[in-house]
């Protein structure tokens, strides 16, 4: 109650809290960074916490820590370990996997609710949303293996009534909001869960929210799907069952209708309150801009969904008053001053959320928390320093390219990529690769992508070829895949020994999606055989982003400077659309459906991402 008492005090004389010019930019956590959600912990020396979803990508749920809301470091992933979900790698859609997460803290006790989506089940089938729970004492260290209960829907969040008991919020069949009682340390749901509110009547309800302030119950919404008519609308009641009653004004926050936004698809918030009582949001955006209302499956924002915040006015007893989203946030507000000279807790082994990359992969060490791989890794695919090969990155190969079987299904199997966001418009990502009488065979390939998902990824590698020709794969070795799974094994009869294969430096990639038109970019590459001179040292791979329409895929010998590297080509952004999440950058081993799994073992060093530009306006 005195919190309350203060709080409107504060409102009505600001005198009580001085309101100063602060400043800061969004997006706060740069790339991609989908579908946030946010808290403050006082307990935990003042500090904000927040996670954002992943899809198929792992680890997944990583967790970002600050204590000024500018600085933000990666201090956990609650999905950490393969065996905490087994099933992210088996899912066949690659826009399936790790739903919006929602956390929260009680009692000592950090709580992630989300969902794992299996988009290839049909929406009757409820076992196509999994919904689980990862709890966590330490949010620098490990999370719990998941929690899974019964829960209609998707985007789970828990919210705690006066009495104590935890409701767990989703939103159901793209209908609305339903509620029901669970406990959060078994899953058990008292059922049934009732309709709490059916929003104020845009498209697909997400990510609902309840909030208890000044005697109400605020429910909060995302409408309108996740693209250019994305919104933030609120309902109030004074029981938390309802009935609901939509704010006079919603839409409360949204980019929808607003062309000079380089920010749009806002929507999607959470809302929390600084030690000061200031309360902010946090929500997602794309740095679109331009034709993407018109057009937002040709637009051009392939880091995909970010994370930004705004301060929020939240005079008592009325609905809240949300900043608009832009690059520089100014106005009168003040941000969270940390009573320590610390920006960020000490805790946590990751970086700041828009770091550069110099990792050099030295013996004893392993693989940064922020690094990435498409699904579940086949952890023998990847090791660090191995004895003779210090100071590198063994990437032993898959049989399956990023592409995978037909741009979607990996069926389990491995796609040895290691990779980190794309976390700034404009960034340089290099590594060297020790290939040398590592790749021998027809079709072994090893180099660096830059990838959305498996039907939308532009590489340049090294590729062993016996013929440019257009060739069935399996006319060379067989390997080894059981009949039903994947086709008819080859007749062995007529197997022809492969020619003596060549290396060539190829520059391709696929860019299609189930919401592109039929006019996207099929598999496309150029094949240039390895230049004279190249061929007896470790070779440089690089991908730039030279403006914010195209990535430059250039190679040279380990050690050529930028003005030695020979680009081999250009790929523009907008063939990459994020459907769900956005892009990474890193590099892969494949033997491109031939030979079996680990048919070669390559070295990636001298792993370099450079942070360029943040372009936050409307180049
Ligand atoms: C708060 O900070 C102090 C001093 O750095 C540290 O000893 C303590 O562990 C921190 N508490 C938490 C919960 O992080
Ligand atoms: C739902 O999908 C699961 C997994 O594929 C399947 O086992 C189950 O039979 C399906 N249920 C219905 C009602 O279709
Ligand atoms: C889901 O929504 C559709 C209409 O959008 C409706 O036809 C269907 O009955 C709903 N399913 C359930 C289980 O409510
Ligand atoms: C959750 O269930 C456990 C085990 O049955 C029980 O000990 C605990 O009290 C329950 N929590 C709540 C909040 O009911
Ligand atoms: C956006 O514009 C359309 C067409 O004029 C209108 O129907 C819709 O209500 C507007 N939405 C918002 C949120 O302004
Ligand atoms: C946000 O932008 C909209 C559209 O330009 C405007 O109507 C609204 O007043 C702005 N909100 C604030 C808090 O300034
Ligand atoms: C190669 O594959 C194509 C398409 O799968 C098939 O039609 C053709 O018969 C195959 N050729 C040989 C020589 O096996
Ligand atoms: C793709 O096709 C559509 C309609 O067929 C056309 O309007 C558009 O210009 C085409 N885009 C490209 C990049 O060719
Ligand atoms: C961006 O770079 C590409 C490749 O160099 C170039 O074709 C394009 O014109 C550039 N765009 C702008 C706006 O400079
Ligand atoms: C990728 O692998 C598939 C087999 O999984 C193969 O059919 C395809 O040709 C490969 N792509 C390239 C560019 O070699």
């Amino acid at each position: 109650m005195m919190k309350l008492i203060w709080l409107g005090a504060s409102i009505i004389a600001p005198a009580v809290v001085q309101a100063e010019q602060s400043s800061y930019h969004n997006p706060i956590l740069p790339g991609f960074h989908p579908d946030p959600s946010c808290i403050f912990v006082p307990e935990y020396n003042e500090t904000f916490f927040c996670t954002s979803s992943t899809f198929s990508w792992f680890p997944g749920l990583p967790v970002y820590a600050s204590r000024d809301l500018v600085h933000w470091k990666h201090v956990s992933n609650a999905l950490s370990r393969p065996d905490q979900l087994p099933y992210l790698g088996y899912l066949n859609r690659g826009q399936s996997g790790i739903y919006a997460p929602t956390i929260r803290y009680r009692d000592g006790v950090f709580t992630i609710m989300t969902t794992l989506a299996n988009q290839a089940l049909p929406r009757e089938n409820l076992t196509r949303w999994d919904n689980i729970i990862f709890n966590t004492r330490d949010p620098y260290g490990e999370w719990d293996d998941p929690i899974h209960y019964y829960g209609p829907g998707i985007d789970p969040t828990p919210f705690w009534d006066d009495d104590g008991v935890a409701w767990v919020t989703s939103t159901f069949n793209s209908s609305g909001v339903v509620q029901a009682p669970v406990n959060l340390t078994t899953g058990e749901v008292t059922l049934p869960y009732r309709w709490l509110w059916l929003g104020s009547g845009g498209a697909a309800p997400e990510g609902a929210r309840v909030i208890k302030k000044d005697g109400w119950y605020y429910a909060l919404l995302a409408e309108g799907g996740t693209r250019e008519k994305h919104m933030v609308t609120m309902a109030r009641s004074r029981s938390l069952h309802g009935p609901y009653e939509g704010a006079p004004n919603n839409p409360l926050l949204t980019a929808y209708n607003n062309t000079n936004s380089y920010f749009q698809a806002v929507g999607h918030a959470d809302l929390f309150q600084d030690a000061k009582g200031q309360w902010w949001a946090s929500g997602l955006a794309v740095r679109a801009g331009g034709n993407y209302a018109d057009d937002p499956y040709h637009a051009n924002f392939p880091m995909g969904r970010e994370t930004f915040l705004v301060p929020v006015e939240w005079p008592e007893g009325e609905f809240p008053i949300f900043q608009n989203v832009s690059g520089t946030m100014s106005g009168d507000f003040t941000l969270p001053q940390p009573s320590g000279p610390e920006t960020v807790p000490p805790q946590g082994s990751g970086k700041l959320v828009n770091a550069n990359d110099e990792v050099d992969f030295e013996p004893g060490s392993q693989l940064p928390p922020h690094f990435l791989h498409w699904r579940i890794p086949h952890v023998k695919n990847y090791k660090v320093s191995p004895e003779g090969h210090e100071n590198q990155l063994a990437l032993r190969s898959s049989v399956l390219n990023l592409t995978g079987f037909d741009g979607d299904s990996s069926l389990g199997l491995g796609q040895t990529f290691v990779s980190r966001r794309q976390s700034h418009s404009l960034f340089k990502f290099s590594v060297e690769i020790d290939w040398k009488g590592h790749l021998t065979r027809d079709s072994e390939e090893v180099g660096v992508s830059v990838m959305q998902d498996q039907s939308q990824h532009f590489d340049i590698g090294i590729v062993q070829l016996s013929s440019t020709e257009p060739k069935n794969k399996t006319s060379g070795t067989l390997y080894p895949v059981p009949e039903n799974e994947f086709g008819p094994i080859p007749d062995i009869t007529k197997l022809v020994p492969d020619a003596e294969p060549k290396p060539y430096i190829r520059f391709g990639g696929i860019g299609i999606t189930g919401f592109r038109r039929a006019n996207a970019t099929r598999w496309a590459e150029d094949l240039t055989e390895l230049p004279e001179g190249w061929a007896d040292s470790k070779l440089k791979f690089q991908i730039e982003a030279v403006n914010t329409t195209h990535y430059s895929f250039s190679a040279g010998p380990a050690g050529s400077s930028d003005e030695n590297l020979r680009v081999f080509g250009y790929t523009r952004g907008d063939l990459m659309v994020p459907i769900y999440s956005g892009t990474t950058v890193g590099a892969y081993a494949t033997s491109n459906g031939r030979y079996g799994e680990g048919a070669f073992t390559a070295y990636v060093s001298k792993w370099r991402y450079t942070g360029i530009k943040q372009v936050i306006e409307e180049p």
